[in-house]
């Protein structure tokens, strides 16, 4: 990465880099207030950086071997559906947090799988934001990185995701998956169990946050909140129960209802998940992660029949503790919690009996919890 931007732009590049991450539970519940647990993953952005006299901000992605170009003073807001979106963004979101970023060159290069629910997108976003602030000397807290990157996706890119991506792909620790409450910003880190490994699998169906379903959904759920919020008081369905959701049933949409339904229980899910972990009891985190994706599957109507199947393989193999569809939904990736002397033959049992069932191969990876890019760029091990 450095030489290629050696080469490119004639500047020593200073290198950052993010992760992606994965989501063990807590799913569609990060735009309501609500708890999720994600980990970091191996996956990385990687982000080169060097100062430019012309006041330009020009982009280059390896990935796409393309190069893209912006004035730094009159960046608008101006989303293309291009990849160059992502750090654009970031570039304007600092301009509304006050910091402004004189001109710079930027390669882009990762290894994250595009649309599988590993959150490639906030892994381009953070690179880049934590090579921007670097140039521009400011060092941010962890809450304002994830918040200005978020708001470079949901109102710069388009896409109306919550906080959760961009959180843990800042902010993760190496080892520890972390339990994040998105309305007080506040996380606690937690140890995995040294007997399991994490495995995601890619069902190879593609999925995209900024169109449609995802939201779709947030409509459907933003619309049984605002109900709850007139008849209960609730303000955000975080602080509703399912007897307070039950009470409002006909003032609202089936699809209203269904949605909160999930979320509601999901939330709970998510504080028992943490109770198990924290009390080694493994199996039972593995029981919550079925639930977790029936619920996904039923009443939020966001997964896809490929994923499925691969959440039912998962179950029949030995040493599979839990499985369940992971990220935004409508494809992508399952995540599974497998005894670690099975992890491999697990892998290669899904493989086999997917290709079989659905003519598909599947990416299958062991995962391990990574650190976050404030800690990578702690450690000086950017890259
Ligand atoms: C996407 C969004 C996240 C979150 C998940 C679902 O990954 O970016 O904010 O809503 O979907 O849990």
């Amino acid at each position: 990465m450095r030489r290629s931007h050696h080469e490119r732009f004639g500047g020593a590049g200073r290198i950052f880099s993010a992760p992606a991450r994965v989501n063990l539970i807590g799913e569609h519940t990060d735009y309501t207030g609500g708890l999720v647990m994600p980990m970091a993953i191996g996956f990385r952005t990687v982000a080169a950086i060097s100062p430019r006299s012309d006041g330009r901000a020009v982009f280059y992605s390896d990935n796409y071997g393309e190069e893209v170009c912006f004035e730094t003073t009159a960046l608008e807001r101006s989303p293309r559906g291009h990849w160059s979106d992502y750090a654009a963004g970031v570039l304007w979101s600092l301009r509304q947090e006050g910091i402004a970023v004189a001109g710079f060159s930027m390669s882009l290069a990762g290894d994250v799988p595009l649309g599988a629910g590993l959150s490639s997108s906030a892994s381009v976003e953070v690179a880049a934001a934590m090579a921007m602030l670097s140039l521009a000397d400011a060092e941010l807290p962890l809450k304002t990185v994830a918040t200005l990157c978020r708001r470079a996706e949901n109102e710069y890119v388009g896409a109306k995701s919550g906080i959760m991506d961009q959180f843990v792909v800042a902010g993760a620790v190496a080892h520890r998956a972390m339990l994040l409450d998105t309305r007080a910003l506040e996380f606690e880190l937690l140890p995995l169990p040294e007997e399991v490994r994490v495995v995601i699998a890619n069902s190879m169906v593609k999925h995209a946050v900024a169109t449609g379903e995802y939201g779709d959904r947030r409509d459907e759920v933003e619309a049984g909140q605002a109900v709850l919020r007139r008849e209960r008081g609730t303000e955000l369905l975080r602080d509703a129960s399912v007897a307070d959701l039950e009470a409002c049933r006909n003032r609202m949409s089936e699809a209203s209802f269904l949605r909160c339904r999930h979320i509601i229980t999901e939330n709970a899910r998510v504080v028992e998940a943490r109770a198990a972990l924290l009390d080694g009891y493994v199996k039972r985190f593995g029981e919550l992660m079925v639930e977790a994706h029936a619920s996904m599957r039923d009443d939020f109507a966001a997964s896809a029949p490929e994923v499925d199947a691969l959440v039912e393989i998962a179950l029949r193999q030995a040493g599979c503790l839990g499985a369940r569809i992971t990220g935004g939904g409508f494809g992508g990736c399952t995540v599974n919690v497998v005894a670690a002397d099975q992890a491999e033959s697990f892998v290669a049992a899904v493989r086999r009996e997917y290709a079989r069932e659905m003519k598909i191969e599947a990416d299958c990876f062991i995962c391990a919890p990574s650190d976050g890019a404030l800690a990578l760029a702690k450690k000086g091990g950017a890259a």
